[in-house]
């Protein structure tokens, strides 16, 4: 019997008496999607899942996403990246600073995130408390808090968003070894405009979606404007009241919904003390052509 337990903050509940190494019934399938509507990050704890079983486990939610600059796939299944900081035999295992400030996942992609599937198999402690948490921020409340003037003024407008600005910022200010992307990765990701206020697939409500990470420029104003109210969402959507983090324990499969959320993953151990995480990224195609966006009216591809 599954059973939702809210962590009583901003966004974040569990949903325990799920196995999600076995084939989901349509109704915990449901549960899913409307807690993720819900609370937006959602934690299943104490899973036992191997590459297929993520996959399979996530593809029930849309696509999955190939990365086209990431070479740490998961053998046989490149659906499957690994997020890791162990070198082995002076190879490391996985992308070690995957999503290590705030971002929202593939909003520079003309098909965007639905959900991110992790799940943590190795997860770095010092005196037994967990390091290497992931911190969330609601944008379904961030926008509701946004004064009159801006919902008014950006309403229909939209923003360009382009991968190139997370890699370079990783290169620029935290000392990423990251190489530049080629002109081939590039020119495989081109940058993309998306309305900056979105409705919600599962709510139907409006959220801000604009991101630090992937965000250059609102089209429809000037290059000035656009970084003054950039700025200014960027500055709004951070606000501590709007943040909730992820405490990781091993065994926990935690799925969050991109199009309401801001994620950063937090850097804060050292390269021996080891994080081995897999990951799935879900794309928007089929979700806003579920039941569920039609019924709130949410039913249009971006
Ligand atoms: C990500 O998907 O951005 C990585 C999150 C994490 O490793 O905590």
């Amino acid at each position: 019997m599954s059973n939702v337990v809210p962590s009583g903050e901003i966004l974040g509940a569990r949903i325990e008496g799920i196995d999600l190494s076995r084939p989901l019934t349509d109704e915990d399938f449901d549960l899913i999607l409307k807690t993720l509507g819900a609370y937006g990050v959602v934690c299943f704890p104490k899973q036992d899942l191997d590459a297929p079983g993520l996959k399979n486990f996530a593809s029930r939610f849309g696509e999955l996403e190939i990365n086209v600059a990431n070479s740490y796939q998961e053998p046989g299944h490149p659906e499957v990246m690994i997020l890791s900081n162990i070198v082995e035999n002076g190879k490391p295992l996985g992308i070690a600073d995957a999503g290590q400030d705030w971002h929202t996942d593939m909003s520079y992609s003309k098909t965007i995130a639905f959900a991110n599937v992790l799940y943590g198999i190795k997860i770095p402690r010092r005196n037994g408390q967990p390091l290497g948490c992931t911190e969330f921020a609601n944008m379904h409340a961030a926008y509701e808090d946004l004064p009159q003037e801006i919902k008014e003024r950006l309403d229909g407008m939209t923003a360009t968003h382009d991968f190139n600005k997370f890699w370079e910022m990783m290169r620029r200010e935290k000392g990423s070894s990251r190489p530049p992307l080629t002109p081939e990765q590039r020119a495989k990701k081109p940058p993309v405009s998306h309305p900056v206020f979105l409705t919600h697939p599962i709510t139907g409500k409006k959220v801000l979606y604009a991101n630090p990470g992937y965000t250059v420029k609102i089209n429809e104003l000037p290059q000035a404007e656009s970084d003054e109210i950039l700025a200014f969402l960027f500055k709004h959507q951070l606000d501590p009241k709007y943040q909730y983090k992820h405490l990781w324990n091993e065994n926990d499969v935690l799925m969050w919904e991109n199009i309401g959320t801001l994620h950063n993953a937090v850097a804060d151990y050292r390269p021996d003390e080891h994080r081995y995480i897999k990951r799935c990224q879900v794309m928007a195609d089929w979700i806003f052509q579920s039941p569920m966006a039609k019924a709130v009216g949410a039913d249009r591809m971006v």
